[in-house]
């Protein structure tokens, strides 16, 4: 069976296994559409209700619902306005389009009577809400489609795969451009060329960091000053792209020289790699953050900066000073992708341990779930302040990596049975 129609089947049993559950006859499912910013007639970039997509593979499509109802065919209203201000793609004979009843409208007023279907809920954004407010969105319902998504289908896991081959042309372009001396906005620019995408396109906005600004979890600006190559230090990219709505999120970091924090990033890179090996099914997730503390307790300590062994770096809550994040989230329709707290389909939430807030996936893995796996070590000023005179800590070495700003190595990967799939080192 070719896999898209594998993963529309898959979509149908669980569709029709959460609506049973929820006590609901149907489902409504609307795209969104554009909304204007704030008094004015422009807006910004529109973002695809993920549970259309999930559904219909096509970025570009607003203003359109899906309707499903348990034994027919899905239907899709497709909308594809008479509009000379706007290019029209017809999307009705795309392939994907074979596995649903494809109705194209011209306007709004072709939608149906959405009231008119018994006992129906509606998923979507509040700028269209048609129906009764306990049926928009109903959290049974929705906790069920969300706990469905973790579990990634061949087809899904092919598009983030796709995804990752895109983003890892733009990474191989951004390396190239951080050794020759380029700004951070020149390597974003060249990051976008090689994965082919525009910045509307993109899954998240391209983190791009030189020196010390890796500090910065999520910097957010593109410096277009170059900085000459005598006092170059260092560079963070975490950056992805987009294939079919899903999407790839990987992180690098580069010294410009070989000096220790050169090393320091091989050693990192060394202890990603056994995390990643260690994303199995049944793993609990929570373990493996914890494990990450110690391992980036014994990069530290072997770079001198922690002066106690790694143990006790840990126990006296050390690391996570410089270890601040979680190490990694679901990964799929969305960058963070739903259901990292949930432990079930009737979303029962598992809370991250109070030390640890940020941590986005707090379940045991399940076989075919995409997850991130991204350590880091940053040397943040304003952490660096609360523990400012610490005795295990060597303060020359802090000075002398502060200015590098610090490591985070990313790789998406596909939890197994037995084994991994890791999608980013291919
Ligand atoms: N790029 C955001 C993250 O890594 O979670
Ligand atoms: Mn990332
Ligand atoms: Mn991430």
């Amino acid at each position: 069976m070719n896999l898209f129609k594998a993963h529309i089947n898959k979509l149908i049993a669980a569709t029709t296994n959460a609506l049973e559950q929820s006590g609901y006859d149907g489902v409504w499912i609307y795209s969104g559409h554009p909304e204007n910013n704030f008094l004015d007639d422009m807006g910004p970039a529109h973002t695809i209700n993920p549970h259309f997509k999930w559904w219909v593979p096509v970025a570009h499509v607003t203003s359109s619902v899906l309707h499903f109802v348990p034994g027919q065919k899905p239907t899709v209203y497709l909308h594809q306005p008479a509009d000379f201000w706007h290019k029209i793609i017809d999307n009705s004979q795309d392939k994907w389009a074979q596995y649903f009843d494809v109705k194209v409208i011209g306007h709004y007023s072709e939608l149906p009577d959405f009231k008119a279907a018994k006992n129906h809920a509606w998923i979507g954004s509040k700028e269209l809400q048609p129906l009764e407010e306990k049926d928009t969105n109903p959290k049974a319902l929705l906790n069920h489609l969300h706990f469905a998504r973790i579990q990634k289908t061949d087809y899904e896991i092919h598009c983030i795969k796709q995804a990752n081959v895109l983003a890892l042309k733009g990474h191989e372009a951004a390396r190239k451009a951080f050794y020759d001396g380029c700004s951070e906005y020149e390597i974003h620019m060249a990051y976008l060329q090689a994965c082919e995408h525009n910045e509307y396109e993109m899954p998240y906005g391209n983190i791009v960091a030189l020196n010390e600004n890796p500090s910065v979890l999520h910097y957010q600006f593109q410096s277009r000053t170059r900085i000459p190559q005598a006092d170059l230090k260092s560079f963070l990219i975490d950056a992805g792209a987009n294939f079919k709505g899903y999407a790839s999120d990987i992180t690098r970091t580069y010294s410009f020289n070989d000096d220790a924090f050169a090393g320091m990033i091989q050693m990192m890179d060394a202890k990603q790699q056994i995390l990643c090996q260690q994303a199995i099914a049944g793993q609990d997730y929570v373990q493996m953050h914890l494990n990450a503390h110690h391992y980036i307790s014994e990069v530290l300590h072997e770079f001198g900066v922690f002066k106690c062994d790694p143990e006790s770096a840990v126990a006296q809550g050390l690391s996570r000073t410089f270890f601040p994040h979680g190490l990694g989230h679901y990964l799929g329709l969305q960058v963070h992708d739903v259901s990292g707290h949930v432990i079930d389909e009737l979303g029962t939430v598992k809370a991250p341990p109070a030390e640890h807030p940020f941590l986005r996936l707090t379940d045991s893995l399940r076989e075919n779930a995409v997850i991130t796996i991204e350590p880091g070590l940053y040397f943040v000023p304003m952490l660096m302040q609360e523990i400012a005179g610490h005795k295990d800590i060597n303060w020359d070495k802090v000075a002398e990596f502060q200015p590098y700003g610090g490591i985070r190595i990313e790789d998406n990967v596909v939890v197994k049975k037995e084994g991994i799939e890791n999608l980013t080192r291919i």
